[in-house]
């Protein structure tokens, strides 16, 4: 019996080595393993065997079968991919050709400026609020502090909605400071929100004017928040951007929705003597900001005599321009892939 199932054995796999289909492998499979197969009958014929034979045959009987089985799934499968591969053929597709490739996009850079922020702010407990671009008349203008006859609407002369009886007037948003309005009134104090958008102006274009640009307003409103706050909240901001403590000042500036307001500059991050950035004076002009009027406070519902508060507004297209060393602001906007290729993150 040994000799019997050694043969089959080795017909076995002489058959299962030169089968050309899946059919004919099917075929070969139930000769040998099926219900009346040669290699079953053999096995059905163990119980005739003297019992000291027995286990010694059962055990090559079992092993011959394995690795019967197993040529059988190894060659089933190549029949598998060939016969697949001969049928995409036969209807014109090539599976060697290389798929259409699909080209990655990279991250603007006043994108990755804004995400590098708002995980600054969102780590000292800031919110991100959203506001649209097109805004009312009420809140980019009245509700911070400059009605319409204020000298200050002029310096952010606007694209307005053309219906002129449209109630509320509508304009396309000159800064981002809407937002303080806003994120009050849906939050109320205390807060503290930062909201980067876009926002437009009338700009006689050139290398530091655009007329459409990014910003990042930051607003804190809570009980007796003060200067130092903002300052503290602008210098961490700043380490947090370029990795290392920035000598900053405060000029006055004047904004009517900030009392009392100024400009903060940062030393030239950039030279130790002055250079082109800093056009040779070593400071380098960052943001505005101020201690939130008591008006606008009143005006998006919180108490002025409870609560008061700062805020600033940050270039983020600035910021970007800063960071990589970006010498015109009419990139920014320019959808020059030239220019945005450079920015791979
Ligand atoms: N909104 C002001 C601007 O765009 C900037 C600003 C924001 C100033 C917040 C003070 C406080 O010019």
């Amino acid at each position: 019996m040994r000799e019997r199932l050694e043969a089959l054995c080795g017909e076995g796999l002489a058959a299962i080595a030169a089968a050309e289909s899946r059919a004919q492998l099917a075929e070969i499979e139930s000769s040998f393993l099926g219900r009346t197969g040669a290699l079953t009958a053999q096995l059905k014929g163990l119980g005739k065997l003297e019992a000291a034979e027995r286990p010694a045959i059962g055990k090559l009987a079992n092993e011959i079968k394995q690795k019967l089985q197993q040529a059988f799934d190894a060659v089933g499968e190549t029949l598998k991919q060939e016969e697949l591969a001969a049928d995409l053929a036969s209807v014109g597709v090539d599976c060697s050709l290389p798929g259409p490739t699909v080209e990655l996009g990279s991250v603007h850079p006043v994108m990755a400026i804004a995400r590098e922020l708002e995980d600054i702010f969102q780590s000292m407990g800031f919110v991100i609020w959203d506001g649209p671009e097109l805004e009312s008349e009420a809140n980019n203008f009245d509700a911070l502090n400059i009605p319409s006859d204020h000298p200050a609407r002029e310096s952010h002369d606007t694209i307005w909605m053309k219906s002129a009886d449209e109630e509320p007037r509508r304009c396309l948003r000159t800064h981002t400071s809407p937002v303080q309005v806003r994120a009050l009134r849906e939050f109320g104090a205390p807060l503290r929100v930062i909201a980067p958008g876009r926002v437009f102006r009338q700009e006689a274009q050139d290398a530091t004017h655009e007329h459409t640009f990014h910003q990042m307003e930051g607003l804190v409103v809570g009980k007796n928040i003060g200067v130092p706050h903002m300052l503290h909240a602008m210098n961490s901001m700043l380490e947090g951007v370029f990795k290392r403590k920035l000598e900053t000042r405060l000029r006055p500036g004047f904004f009517p929705f900030v009392e009392p307001g100024f400009e903060l500059d940062a030393r030239c991050p950039f030279c130790k003597g002055g250079c082109k950035v800093c056009k040779g004076s070593t400071w380098i002009e960052l943001m505005p900001g101020g201690l939130v009027h008591p008006n606008v406070l009143t005006a998006a519902g919180v108490d002025p005599n409870e609560y008061s508060g700062f805020a600033f507004g940050l270039g983020l297209s600035r910021m970007a321009m800063l960071r990589y060393g970006i010498h015109d602001i009419r990139y920014m906007c320019s959808g020059d892939l030239r220019f945005l290729k450079q920015f791979k993150a």
